[in-house]
């Protein structure tokens, strides 16, 4: 049986707040830094073959777990298996099975052409010399740059760039690919053109693990998604199957208009749907409610903004995503 391609036991990485100053240190003081867990105890199984999606909002820990994954950190406690192997005991070896682009890691010589980034990534990745060659043309293949491999990086648009970091994480041919945050950036063209490569290498077979923030990527590219949210995975599941455990068939925003207190109206509009969300900034409450029929909310939110002296500015009906699931897990927005 092949094993899971990505394999953690209540991973958990812990940082320090703050830096300790050299007199601190010189003085031998205790260290007094606040210490939290940026990954705190993440259980994932990922299936060879399927695309599987972190989401969840900046400072989550999406970068860290995925850090962990491809030996660049040390974890705190846990453990972890990569294609059933233990980076921390033989990481060379997952090293040369993973394709990774990480932020932070996206440097390309700008001077060079694209070919030549990738001879020169293939002989730091000790790819053999007799297959240099084919690998470089297969990637450049994989990500579409074949006709414009022998152009400078510096002519190339940000898409561009980022389809040949792309092609350099799969120089050495890897099972398994991780992508953190692959289409930020990006504008909605390039950001589709990167999720139709990123399907092709499920479709060739090798398993994806993706981070995101954008809900939409991990509704439509991925096959199973994690949500995670300050370091614990709050939700897992299919996309489809995430939102329909929001036991709603629509979901209403509403801007609302009021001076004083908002909790006349909150409480009215609370009789007719889920408030799932609320924010008042100034004179404006934005409301997210979930319910069963919008036809039939909708009426009854002008009844108790009426009610209430508010006044409804905007309306907009939409259907469950994501971004819904995360909000009534967590009670706050993926962007906040
Ligand atoms: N090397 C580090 N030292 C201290 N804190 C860190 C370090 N790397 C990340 N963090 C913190 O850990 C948390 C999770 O960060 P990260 O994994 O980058 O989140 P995400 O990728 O989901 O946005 C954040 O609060 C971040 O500031
Ligand atoms: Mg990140």
């Amino acid at each position: 049986m092949t094993p899971p391609a990505v394999e953690t036991k209540d991973l958990v990485k812990v940082f320090e707040r703050g830096r300790r100053t050299i007199w601190q240190r010189a003085r031998r003081e205790p260290d007094r830094r606040e210490r939290f867990r940026a990954v705190d105890g993440i259980d994932l199984t990922v299936q060879s073959g399927e695309i599987f999606g972190l989401l969840g909002p900046n400072g989550a820990g999406k970068t860290t777990t995925m850090k962990m994954l491809a030996t660049l950190l040390i974890p705190t406690s846990g453990s972890i298996r990569v294609l059933g192997i233990d980076p921390l005991a033989r990481p060379r070896e997952v090293r040369a099975r993973l394709g990774a682009m990480l932020s932070g890691e996206r440097s390309l010589y700008w001077k060079l052409t694209a070919r030549e980034n990738l001879e020169y990534f293939a002989a730091l990745y000790h790819v053999p010399p007799a297959e240099t060659r084919p690998r470089i043309d297969r990637a450049l293949v994989a990500v579409k740059l074949a006709d414009r491999a022998d152009d400078y990086v510096e002519r190339y648009s940000t898409g561009m760039r980022q389809r040949l970091a792309l092609a350099r994480a799969l120089l050495p041919d890897p099972p398994l690919v991780i992508l953190d945050e692959p289409t930020v950036g990006l504008d909605p063209q390039a950001s589709r053109d990167l999720r139709d490569r990123v399907r092709e290498l499920r479709a060739q077979g090798r398993t994806v693990l993706l981070t995101t923030h954008y809900m939409e990527e991990a509704d439509q590219l991925c096959d199973r998604v994690a949500i995670i949210d300050h370091g614990k995975i709050v939700a897992l599941d299919t996309p489809a199957a995430l939102k329909r455990t929001i036991r709603a068939e629509e979901v209403v925003h509403l801007e609302l208009a009021l001076e004083g207190d908002d909790r006349a109206v909150l409480d009215r509009l609370g009789r007719a749907a889920t408030v799932a969300r609320s924010e008042r900034r100034n004179g404006t409450l934005t409301v997210t409610a979930h319910c069963a029929s919008a036809r039939e909310f909708v009426p009854a939110a002008f009844d108790a903004a009426r009610s209430t002296g508010a006044t409804i500015h905007h309306v907009e009906v939409v259907p469950v995503t994501l971004e819904d699931v995360f909000i009534s897990l967590t009670g706050r927005a993926l962007r906040e």
